[in-house]
C-alpha cells in the first residue's frame, strides 16, 4: 500500500512530472511555476507525496499526488458577501487558496478533504498568531463541480462572482480555537 505523507512545502526533490489532476493548467502550474513563485515569496505550495511509481515505473520516488497553493490578496468590501463584510473597511486582507488539486489516481479517497482542512488550519494559525491580519479565507472555484466541493465546507459565495467563496475567521475560530476576538 502507498504511504501518503503529510502536506509539506514544495521542494526541488519532489517529483511533479507525473502529476495529472485532469486539468492541464493546474498540472502545468505545479510542474513549471509553483517552485519559482515560492522561491520569489509570491505564493507557497504545500504538497503531499506517495512512494507510488508512475504507471510506466519511471517516477523518481517522492511523487506529488496532491497540492494546494496559498497567497495573500485584498478584496473590496463591496464584493464580499454582505453578511460577512458589514461594517468592514473598503479593503479587506484575505488568504487566497489560489490552486488546489489531487492526482486522478488518488481522487475520491479523502485526500482533497484532508488538504483543504490543512489549508484552513494553516490560515487559522496565521490569524491566531496575529503575525499578519487576515479576515477571510477565500477560493476561486474553477467551475460548478469545484464549487460543489467547497460548498461541503460551508463556504459562502460572493454575491456577484458566485465562483468566489468565503470562510470567515469566525468560522475558523469555531473549528480550531477560541483565542482571537
Ligand atoms: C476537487 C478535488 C481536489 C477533490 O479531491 P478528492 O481527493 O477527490 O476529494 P475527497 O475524496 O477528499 O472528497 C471529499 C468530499 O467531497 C466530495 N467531492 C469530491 N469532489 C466533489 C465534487 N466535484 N463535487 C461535490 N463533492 C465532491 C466527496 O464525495 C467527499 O464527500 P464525503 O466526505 O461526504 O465522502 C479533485 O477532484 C480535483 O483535483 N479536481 C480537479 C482539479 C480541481 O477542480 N481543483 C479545484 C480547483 S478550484
Amino acid at each position: 500500500m502507498n504511504k501518503i505523507t503529510p502536506p509539506e512545502p514544495l521542494r526541488a526533490g519532489h517529483d511533479t512530472s507525473h502529476f495529472n489532476c485532469g486539468q492541464a493548467p493546474l498540472n502545468e502550474f505545479l510542474q513549471r511555476h509553483a517552485l519559482d513563485k515560492q522561491n520569489a515569496m509570491l505564493s507557497r505550495t504545500y504538497a503531499v507525496t506517495s512512494s507510488a511509481r508512475g504507471s510506466e515505473g519511471i517516477g523518481k520516488g517522492v511523487m506529488v499526488v496532491g497540492y494546494y497553493t496559498l497567497t495573500h490578496a485584498i478584496v473590496s468590501q463591496t464584493e464580499a458577501p454582505k453578511k460577512l463584510a458589514r461594517g468592514m473597511p473598503s479593503s479587506i486582507p484575505v488568504l487566497l487558496m489560489a490552486r488546489f488539486a489531487v492526482d486522478l489516481r488518488f481522487q475520491g479517497q479523502g485526500l482533497g478533504r484532508s488538504l483543504f482542512t490543512d489549508a484552513i488550519r494553516r490560515t487559522w494559525a496565521v490569524m491566531e498568531s496575529g503575525a499578519a491580519p487576515l479576515r477571510f479565507f477565500i477560493v476561486d472555484a474553477k467551475d460548478e463541480a469545484a464549487k460543489a466541493f467547497y460548498g461541503r465546507f460551508d463556504m459562502i459565495p460572493a454575491p456577484e462572482n458566485t465562483l468566489r467563496l468565503y470562510l470567515s475567521y469566525k468560522t475558523l475560530r469555531q473549528l480550531f480555537g477560541e483565542t482571537v476576538t
